[in-house]
């Protein structure tokens, strides 16, 4: 199958690196502008093309490897004779096939939305991170299953989904990777207000949060669980309800009962009800009741 790129940004050197390095034909990339297809196309031996008509023309699969915004616009702008017999495949999270592709089916041609779960920022060395990257596949019924084996066989990890979860899958995977950077930002912050500057505050977390990330890889979730929650340790858990403004209380008071929930996989054993009745007596304001 010959591969063609419509965007030559981060995803797009990513995934055609990884394809060539597995043996995948890579035709080329077209991109808004052309030394960024230039660029592209030397990375991975492969070539630019001037025309996005052009590139389809060559191209079994096509990935969109667009801004989520412009992916839409940008097919609707193909002319549809020439769409017959395609394969067209977008990255984004937020999109399902149909919301990128509507009505792919109809011109004889079919779409998937093929999202890493994975941060690509680095263009030129993502591609030897990907193996142990989830794919979560989702599109035209008839051919997934082809599509499926066509991505595993590349040792890719990869996740079939329905459209109708797309949106809360992406949701999933915004929590585990930016949300966690929300919560650093406001322990940086309450840092800053017991005398640490930006820096000081940054240098201290990275190992707090580094080495939990590597427990947490190596072990599990429930394994690498530690802390008042944890604990059972009320008397603690009340304090630092006490020391955020009501807001955050209400988020910290939300996070225990997640947390609560971990805690009671690791001790099934262990006695959490104080803990339990304290956290359900919030109210959404994040007073007690
Ligand atoms: N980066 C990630 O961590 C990540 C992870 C998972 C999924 N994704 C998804 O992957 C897709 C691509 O993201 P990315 O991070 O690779 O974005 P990116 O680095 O910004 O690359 C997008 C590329 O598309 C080109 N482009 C923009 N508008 C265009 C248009 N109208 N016509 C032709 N080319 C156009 C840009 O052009 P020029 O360079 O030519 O100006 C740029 O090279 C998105 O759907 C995103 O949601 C990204």
């Amino acid at each position: 199958m010959k591969i063609g790129f419509f965007g030559a940004g981060k995803v797009g050197f990513t995934l055609g690196k990884y394809f060539r390095m597995h043996g995948v034909e890579v035709i080329g990339y077209y991109s808004h502008s052309i030394q960024s297809a230039n660029e592209a196309a030397r990375f991975t031996q492969s070539q630019a093309f001037n025309s996005a008509e052009d590139l389809l023309a060559a191209s079994d699969v096509l990935f969109f490897t667009l801004p989520d915004g412009a992916i839409r616009d940008f097919y609707e702008k193909l002319p549809s004779e020439q769409i017959q017999n395609k394969i067209f495949c977008h990255c984004s999270g937020a999109l399902t096939a149909e919301d990128a592709f509507p009505g792919i089916e109809q011109y004889g041609a079919v779409g998937f939305s093929v999202h890493p779960l994975f941060a690509v920022s680095d263009k030129y060395h993502a591609y030897e991170e990907l193996t142990d990257v989830f794919f979560a596949l989702e599109g035209s019924k008839e051919k997934i299953v082809l599509m499926e084996a066509w991505l595993k066989a590349l040792g890719l990890k990869v996740k079939v989904i329905e459209p109708g979860v797309k949106v809360k899958y992406h949701c999933a995977a915004a929590l585990a990777s930016n949300y966690v950077i929300a919560l650093l930002a406001l322990s940086q912050r309450l840092l800053a207000e017991c005398g640490f500057s930006p820096a000081e505050a940054e240098e201290a977390l990275t190992p707090l949060f580094a080495g939990n990330a590597q427990h947490i890889a190596a072990d599990g979730m429930v394994q690498a669980l530690t802390g008042p929650v944890e604990r059972g340790d009320l008397g603690t858990i009340q304090k630092h309800l006490d020391c955020l403004p009501p807001d955050r209380a209400q988020l910290y008071g939300l996070l225990a009962q997640e947390l609560l929930m971990t805690a009671q996989a690791k001790n099934p054993t262990r006695d959490y009800s104080s803990i339990k009745t304290f956290l359900q007596s919030f109210d959404r304001k994040g007073r007690f009741k």
